[in-house]
């Protein structure tokens, strides 16, 4: 199974059971592209590519994301892993965020992209992925994995966002087994859910952009609600 549901995460999350998701692995909206002015925009056209809630004000971004956290611990497995992707301005917020949801963390792990980016000072070349579970985590499958991952950025994209697919595979690989299901509530290419579904495990996301969500119903096999 692979579906993408196109509406608010939270409806999505209103259709599950509790304790019914094996993990989480998600890319909340955070770096305030739609923001005028920001830096290094990339080649997307800021009023051609909208991000949904992507220019929020701190306070504004812990309103909204608390509920979402919230139904994330209600229906993921006890021991289940959620990844949390974030850039360092948002990293103190999104993980106090987790764990006000009653989320332990397990540990933060530095995306190294290779090269930086534009700007001036400190030219940001990481992202961030917030390790949490629910409860005592569960036992990783991978040996000999450290806190950075040095890989690439995606190429080839559609989503300004987009998190590439070696990435991707190194969680998917470390805290699932074929046949589980993961879940995405912030989807965007859905680069999460072709990953999963390509290393044989189920996945459910949602996304409330219809351009993003008419290019996975293009997807091979891909299932939009
Ligand atoms: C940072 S991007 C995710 C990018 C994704 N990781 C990828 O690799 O393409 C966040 C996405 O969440 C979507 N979004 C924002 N608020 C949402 C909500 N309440 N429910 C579902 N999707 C939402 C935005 O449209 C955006 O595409």
């Amino acid at each position: 199974m692979c579906s993408l549901y196109n509406e608010d995460c939270l409806q999505t999350l209103s259709r599950f059971e509790d304790n019914s998701i094996d993990c989480v692995i998600t890319d909340p909206p955070y770096s305030g592209l739609n923001a005028k002015g920001k830096v290094g925009a990339s080649r997307f056209d800021q009023s051609e590519h909208h991000i949904e809630f992507d220019d929020m004000s701190e306070r504004a971004f812990l309103l909204f994301i608390k509920p979402i956290f919230r139904e994330l611990y209600r229906v993921m497995k006890l021991g289940s892993h959620l990844y949390c992707f974030t850039d360092w301005k948002q990293l103190r917020n999104m993980a106090d965020c987790l764990e006000l949801a009653s989320f332990k963390i397990v540990n933060i792990v530095c995306w190294d992209k290779g090269h930086f980016g534009m700007g001036a000072g400190y030219r940001s070349q990481s992202e961030y992925l917030l390790v949490f579970s629910k409860g005592i985590p569960n036992t990783f499958n991978l040996k000999n994995v450290g806190n950075v991952i040095k890989t690439a950025r995606a190429k080839d994209t559609i989503h300004p966002h987009q998190k590439p697919t070696d990435l991707l595979k190194i969680l998917v690989e470390n805290s699932t087994l074929e046949g589980d299901l993961i879940y995405d509530p912030f989807a965007g290419s859905c680069s999460t859910l072709k990953t999963a579904k390509a290393m044989n495990r189920n996945c459910i996301g949602s996304e409330l952009s219809k351009e993003y969500c008419q290019s996975f119903a293009n997807y091979e096999n891909g299932l939009l609600l």
